[in-house]
């Protein structure tokens, strides 16, 4: 058999293609101590800290975080109540729940969901994701050994090969395989049965998948950015599994700093968990504590501001509004002038300064808001060149 069990973390470094991760200069990749997996760059910046599709696979510890249930899945409510009934109306009738399409930005739990999903359903986890599928024989493979009523999970569903798809379309419908047995005249072509089966397929990019895919999907949801307040629980909630005390203010200052994103929510609480342990100058008499001084020391040393801004955020509204006066600016145009790939600027920094409320798309490009202005304490002037209030 040519599956291969994969861990569908894996593969998504800086330089994996189809995730979001920037294209930023020379990560160096020097370790800051053991206990630290985010690289630093030669000015000591930490590089992809607040980049959750950078080096995903370095967050092994994320797995133990990762909650098991819906009621452990903090967050996105609407989502889950919907969710919640698929599940128990599959269960009650013994069935393969419906076909499921996961959309949303790195790190907001798609594939978490997913695995959520098959321990609910109690039926067997079997992930895998489109790069690691080269092969019609390798889904073919992972196809025919599934279990009854199993979850099949591919990641990065939109990086499907066309030969590979139309396997699927077939194998989603009927719950069928064609096999072509023989070569030349000979050849025919065999229908083997398959067991039933949920896919669930996940995607940051909804817009590279093809319609007859996506229409073959019974259920699909769409993942928006987390709430301060539901990351600040996520915080706590990783905080006791991590064994590590989290005040309050501290809990909910790391909330609001999160880009809307459990994982970064995780890789901050972790960083300022050293911070706090570590305390080398004896400034915050902790003792191990997150407190809130650790928490506004350790954000102002990883240049994340109070928005949960990095600095190619501010880099970016700022380019805006000193070079094109506010915009609008083409995509194209933005990303060259802050040394940017337009997939890193386009997939990960604007849908969040877009969220944030900083940063508009027109149809003649880029405009940053009033918003941006105020966040960056930058003047707003109007055509004339006079201040606007
Ligand atoms: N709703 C949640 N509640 C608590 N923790 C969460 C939640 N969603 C995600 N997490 C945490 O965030 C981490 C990242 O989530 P996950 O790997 O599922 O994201 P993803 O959407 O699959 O990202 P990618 O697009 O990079 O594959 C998880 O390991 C988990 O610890
Ligand atoms: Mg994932």
């Amino acid at each position: 058999m040519a599956t291969k069990k994969i861990d569908p973390a894996k593969g998504k470094g800086a330089s994996a293609g189809g995730k979001p991760a920037p294209s930023r200069g020379n990560m160096l990749q020097s370790n800051l101590s053991a206990e630290s997996e985010d690289s630093i760059d030669d000015e000591g910046n930490f590089e992809g800290l607040m980049n959750p599709g950078f080096d995903a696979e370095r967050d092994d510890r994320e797995l133990s975080l990762r909650p098991k249930s819906l009621g452990e899945f903090l967050g996105q409510e609407r989502l889950k109540e919907n969710l919640a009934i698929f599940i128990k109306a599959a269960r009650d009738r013994g069935e393969a729940m419906d076909h499921l399409f996961l959309v949303g930005p790195p790190g907001l739990g798609k594939t978490t969901l997913a695995q959520v999903v098959a321990n609910e359903l109690g039926v067997e986890w079997k992930p895998t994701s489109a790069p690691a599928l080269d092969k019609p024989k390798d889904l073919a493979g992972i196809l025919t050994t599934l279990k009854e009523n199993a979850v099949l999970f591919i990641d990065e569903i939109h990086r499907l090969k066309p030969a590979i798809e139309e396997m699927l379309y077939i194998a989603m419908e009927d719950f069928e395989l064609d096999w072509i047995i023989g070569q030349g005249p000979s050849a025919r072509t065999v229908r083997i049965p398959l067991p039933h089966f949920t896919l669930i397929g996940a995607t940051t990019k909804p817009g590279a998948v093809s319609s007859p895919l996506a229409s073959r999907f019974g259920i699909s949801l769409r993942f928006g950015y987390y709430e301060a307040k539901e990351l600040e629980a996520i915080v706590r909630r990783s905080a006791d599994i991590l064994g590590v005390a989290v005040d309050d203010v501290a809990a909910g200052l790391l909330g609001a700093s999160s880009r809307g994103t459990p994982r970064i929510a995780n890789r901050l609480l972790r960083r300022m968990r050293d911070f706090a342990q570590v305390d080398s100058e004896g400034r915050f008499e902790a003792k191990g504590r997150i407190t809130r001084d650790v928490v506004v020391a350790g954000l102002e040393r990883l240049e994340v501001d109070s928005l949960g801004l990095e600095k190619m955020d501010r880099e970016i509204l700022r380019a805006i509004i000193s070079r094109y006066a506010g915009g609008p600016v083409g995509a194209e145009t933005l990303a060259i002038s802050v040394g940017e790939g337009v997939d890193g600027l386009e997939d990960y920094y604007e849908p969040y300064l877009i969220q944030a409320g900083l940063l508009a798309r027109t149809p003649r490009g880029r405009v940053v808001t009033a918003a941006a202005y105020a966040h960056l304490r930058m003047e707003q002037k109007s055509e004339d060149g006079r201040l606007q209030f």
